[in-house]
């Protein structure tokens, strides 16, 4: 053994020390950030952005809160009712953040308990740059006045985006709004933002509640337009990006395929069958409509119990495409009970006729050792578009599924 003098045995201490506190700040990769218990199960509400982008103010928040009442998604479910960007007015003296004065001129504390009379919570927006991607005054540097001046306002959700991060690395910054979150005190939901650039399945459970897993989603089936560095894309190219990331999704904390377009889609068939592949997905539900004006065909989209009952299964498993066909995709969900969700996903805009002969069929999830044993037991059969019972898999299930639409069943195994 060498032996060192006491500067230098005291110099390595000190370097030690140092290395533990700079090791501690950064905190260890899996370590714990976020308030437990408050997405058991996929959060359900509504986000202003899809349609209003931001033309929001404190009206639309409070007549869109009574909707959600009125129109029965509160009692279905539906839970926070979210600002998005452009709420924003500036920083006080103090570098504290305020809303919009002519938008908000009540501030965001009136509106918290306007939704909050009424059963529900309310959600905010950040970014964890110097501006939001609309350009209004960002998180970065002042994440804990941020997340004190949210719990003032009992605010219960936030979303927090990417842009203008300059040379940020996506775990640190959000890492930091995580523990500023945890260091105001208020459980407030944390929804990761930076549009899966960065893989924030391998690094967002201990930190965030959901994390987007792809950019932006706009109101078509199947497009995808470029803005340049980036695109937007429709449902179909969505959920086409979702594939190999559900292992990563459970209780707590979700991928999040984008807020609904349901009911700002072309046809009433995109609507229902994009809500039940989020439902398949167990995505986060929140709808991105204009509820004060929702047909009864959307709302009933949207209020679909048995379909609702499927995303927020305990089980917390995503679905995944068991077939695919050029055009068509079985899409089986595990459920709890061994009961399992199925989709029949008919991408084309003709209708298809489709025949499933469940015997011969081997429904497995291999990634959580579940199995359908179709050919040793006779499930139940449950329409859940159509609310009726539908014979059992010992019959062939014959069925035609309409251009862009999906047929969905619950199979419950019978004694
Ligand atoms: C990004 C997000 C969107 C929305 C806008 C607001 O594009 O991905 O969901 O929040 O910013 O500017």
């Amino acid at each position: 053994m060498t032996r060192r003098s006491l500067p230098t045995i005291l110099a390595a201490a000190l370097c030690l020390t140092t290395a533990a506190a700079a090791a501690n700040d950064a905190g260890a990769d899996d370590e714990t950030l976020k308030f437990p218990n408050l997405a058991a199960t996929p959060p359900m509400g509504w986000n202003s952005w899809n349609t209003f982008a931001c033309e929001i103010n404190e009206q639309l928040i409070r007549d869109t809160a009574d909707v959600m009442v009125a129109s029965g998604m509160r009692d279905a479910g539906y839970v926070y009712v979210n600002l998005d960007d452009c709420w924003h007015g500036s920083r006080d003296d103090n570098g504290f953040i305020q809303p919009d004065p002519k938008r908000f001129p009540s501030g965001i504390r009136a509106l918290a308990d306007y939704v909050h009379a009424r059963g529900l919570k309310l959600g905010i927006y950040s970014d964890a740059g110097t501006k939001t991607c609309g350009g209004r005054p960002g998180s970065q540097g002042h994440e804990y006045q941020d997340a004190l001046q949210y719990a003032r306002w009992s605010v219960d959700y936030l979303k927090y985006d990417w842009c203008n991060t300059g040379d940020r690395t996506p775990a640190e910054a959000y890492r930091t709004m995580a523990r500023a979150l945890i260091a105001a005190g208020r459980p407030i939901l944390f929804s990761i933002c930076e549009w899966g650039d960065n893989k924030p399945w391998l690094w967002g459970a201990p930190i965030g509640h959901q994390w987007r897993t792809t950019g932006d989603i706009m109101n078509c089936w199947d497009c995808a337009v470029s803005h340049g560095n980036w695109d937007s894309n429709g449902v179909l190219r969505i959920l086409d990006k979702q594939a190999g990331l559900r292992q990563y999704a459970g209780p707590g904390h979700w991928n999040d395929p984008d807020m609904m377009e349901v009911g700002n889609l072309p046809a009433a068939s995109e609507d229902r069958a994009h809500f039940a592949l989020w439902a398949m997905l167990a995505a986060p539900l929140i709808a991105g409509n204009d509820l004060r004006k929702m047909s009864p065909a959307t709302r009933a989209i949207l209020t679909n119990r048995e379909v609702i009952a499927v995303d927020q299964d305990p089980l917390g498993l995503s679905g995944f495409p068991y077939k695919k066909e050029p055009g068509f995709d079985i899409w089986v969900k595990p459920l709890a009970h061994d009961a399992w969700a199925v989709a029949l996903l008919n991408r084309d805009a003709t209708p298809r006729k489709v025949r499933v002969d469940w015997s011969h069929e081997e429904v497995e999830d291999a990634l959580n050792h579940r199995r359908a044993e179709l050919a040793k037991h006779v499930y139940k059969l449950r329409d859940l578009l159509a609310h009726r019972d539908a014979g059992t898999t010992a019959q062939p299930l014959q069925v035609a599924v309409p251009g862009h639409d999906v047929a969905m069943y619950r199979l419950e195994r019978t004694k």
